[in-house]
């Protein structure tokens, strides 16, 4: 899909296919077209170009049934403050002319399901942060969506807030609820999605599960630290190509893609040298290098293409 504002291209040509019932990640820093992207598939902004399908609906065409099967979480969601957090969640039930018995069934179902049934009561001004995206996460859930757009949901909560958010959206998997999650979070696409789009400008730079991604930066890497930084560079000869030296840490790092073999021939290697190590681990790239891999190969692209 294309979108402009003005001159700026906030999407340039962004394709995203979403399985059934999966949660699908939209991963990129401020500024990549999320928000952009969730308001044109939930029907609140018309694409300039593209054609954009949700739940087999056409967004432009049958926006009214695309609003029927969906639900919005969107940045800033729109509780009452007052009220209680059941009176809010009865108050939309209302709104989606479930009447008033079955709002109220609805409220109280939701309530036991995110946790929130003891506070049901308490006007949300004094919820906290992860508290109230509950709330806002059970209030998107009134209408039971088939596909449910989640922006950015833990954007501004403390750890703690984060934890109880992310229990809330994994308890809605396995529902058969579609779920696309946007967030600037690497950790969160790797806890919750199924499968991630890393978007940057406006459009895709890599699809697919985290792992995936992560094994596309060139697999497993091999961290140690030596006891003596004297004995640094002599220790980066032993573990062969791509070795990086971060003196100040007296660490070393090394590609291992076949990692216990890496292990086991460095932990020798080292022996056989003399050289200690205070530390010695195999491990996966973090998402935050995959994405910082990501973005530089297409900035170093674009710059090529220029
Ligand atoms: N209403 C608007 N008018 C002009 N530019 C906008 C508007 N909304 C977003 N943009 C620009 O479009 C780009 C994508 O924005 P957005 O979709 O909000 O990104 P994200 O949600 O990933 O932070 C950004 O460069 C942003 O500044
Ligand atoms: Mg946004």
């Amino acid at each position: 899909m294309h979108k402009r504002y003005g001159d700026k291209r906030a999407l340039d040509g962004l394709d995203l296919t979403v399985r059934r019932g999966t949660v699908h990640g939209v991963l990129g820093p401020n500024g990549a077209g999320k928000t952009t992207a969730v308001r044109i598939l939930s029907t609140l902004l018309r694409p300039d170009r593209g054609r954009v399908e949700v739940a087999g609906l056409d967004v432009c065409a049958e926006a009214r049934e695309v609003r029927r099967r969906i639900g919005l979480l969107g940045q800033h969601a729109a509780v009452d403050e007052e009220l209680g957090g059941r009176q809010n969640l009865e108050m939309f039930g209302r709104l989606y002319h479930l009447g008033a018995r079955g709002a109220g069934a609805r409220a109280d179902a939701l309530l036991e399901r995110f946790g929130l049934a003891d506070t049901g009561r308490k006007p949300v001004k004094q919820y906290s942060g992860g508290m109230r995206r509950r709330l806002d996460l059970a209030a998107s859930l009134i209408t039971d969506p088939q596909v449910l757009f989640l922006d950015e949901p833990t954007t501004g909560l403390d750890p703690r807030g984060r934890a109880e958010v992310w229990g809330a959206v994994r308890s809605l998997v396995g529902g058969g609820t579609t779920v696309l999650l946007t967030t600037q979070y690497l950790d969160e696409a790797d806890q919750l999605a199924d499968r991630i789009s890393v978007i940057d400008g406006g459009r895709a730079i890599a699809d697919g599960t985290a792992d995936e991604l992560k094994a596309r930066v060139g697999g497993d890497r091999i961290d140690v630290v030596l006891r003596d930084a004297a004995r640094l560079r002599e220790a980066a000869a032993l573990l062969g190509d791509g070795v990086v030296v971060d003196e100040d840490r007296r660490r070393l790092n090394a590609p291992a893609q076949d990692r216990m073999a890496a292990l086991t021939r460095t932990v020798r290697a080292l022996e056989e040298a003399g050289i200690e190590a205070e530390d010695i681990a195999v491990r996966r790239p973090t998402l935050d290098e995959v994405f910082l891999s990501l973005t530089d190969r297409t900035r170093d692209d674009a710059e090529v293409a220029a």
